[in-house]
């Protein structure tokens, strides 16, 4: 892990595209949202936030035609539908007040068969250290074997959180949290749920894996660097605030090792 000069705790928080967009949609923003959530990181205020967003309607159905085309036009359409997201978010920020940067994995971040080589941190640190939130979302990006690869929002999560040894992580979605087999939200799982529970991917074109791969990421995100995370509904007003200030009643599904 790397060392890094940020004074005070740092918090990673994804926003997942389920709640920023209409994945039932092709680049449909949910701005509303965008602006609440902005608002709701504005009030909470915190001192290190490292904000990823998903892609949503802006990138999973892109990239799902790359996947199957493997053309370089169908490359770039993912990455410029997912920036224009990225874009949506930071304005909405700055509109509030916030200080914010776009950080696009494509121009930082390159896979060596399919295996992610990130380099973001100096960019990162540096944004932090100036009270700004790096605003980094998935992407698609240049792999040295294969054409591109797509990096997901969670990995970027998982990523950030190791590498600065983040207190808090979050990731909301536009559900309560992780549901066992009967419907109910888990509040504690552990990798033995996760092998135990017939956890789904997603309803919605998700080329990432859905909440199957965000939850198999977080166990071992517990597991190796004994760092929590929580997964909460980001969809429903307050609960980003909640999570932020570190709220006990935030209904939710803490991922434990
Ligand atoms: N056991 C489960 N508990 C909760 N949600 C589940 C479960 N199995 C599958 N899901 C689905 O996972 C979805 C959330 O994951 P999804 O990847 O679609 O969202 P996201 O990560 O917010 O989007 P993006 O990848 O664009 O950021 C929920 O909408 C739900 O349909
Ligand atoms: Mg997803």
């Amino acid at each position: 892990m790397n060392k890094h000069s940020i004074a005070g705790e740092i918090y990673v928080l994804k926003i997942g595209g389920s709640v920023l967009t209409d994945k039932g949609e092709i680049r449909k923003a949910r701005k509303a949202t965008i602006k609440r959530i902005s608002k709701e990181i504005v009030q909470a205020a915190p001192k290190n936030l490292i904000l990823v967003h998903g892609a949503g309607s802006f990138g999973h159905p892109q990239a799902k035609v790359y996947l199957k085309s493997r053309e370089l036009k169908d490359a770039l359409i993912t990455h410029e539908a997912v920036k224009e997201l990225n874009w949506l978010v930071v304005s909405a920020l700055t509109d509030c007040g916030q200080k914010a940067i776009p950080l696009h994995p494509l121009s930082a971040v390159v896979s060596k068969g399919g295996k992610i080589v990130y380099k973001l941190n100096d960019q990162i640190e540096l944004a932090l250290k100036q009270g700004i939130i790096p605003v980094l979302h998935g992407d698609i990006i240049l792999d040295d074997e294969d054409g591109f690869c797509i990096v997901s929002g969670d990995q970027l999560v998982v990523y950030a959180a190791k590498e600065f040894k983040a207190s808090r992580v979050g990731l909301g979605t536009d559900v309560d949290g992780v549901f066992d087999d009967s419907g109910v939200v888990i509040r504690n799982l552990t990798l033995q749920d996760v092998e135990k529970q017939n956890i789904k991917g997603s309803e919605h074109v998700d080329v990432t894996g859905g909440m199957k791969e965000k939850v198999e990421l977080l166990v071992q995100l517990a597991a190796r660097y004994k760092i929590r995370a929580v997964l909460f509904n980001a969809a429903e007003e307050s609960n980003v605030v909640k999570f932020l200030r570190g709220d006990d009643d935030l209904v939710g599904t803490v991922v434990t090792g």
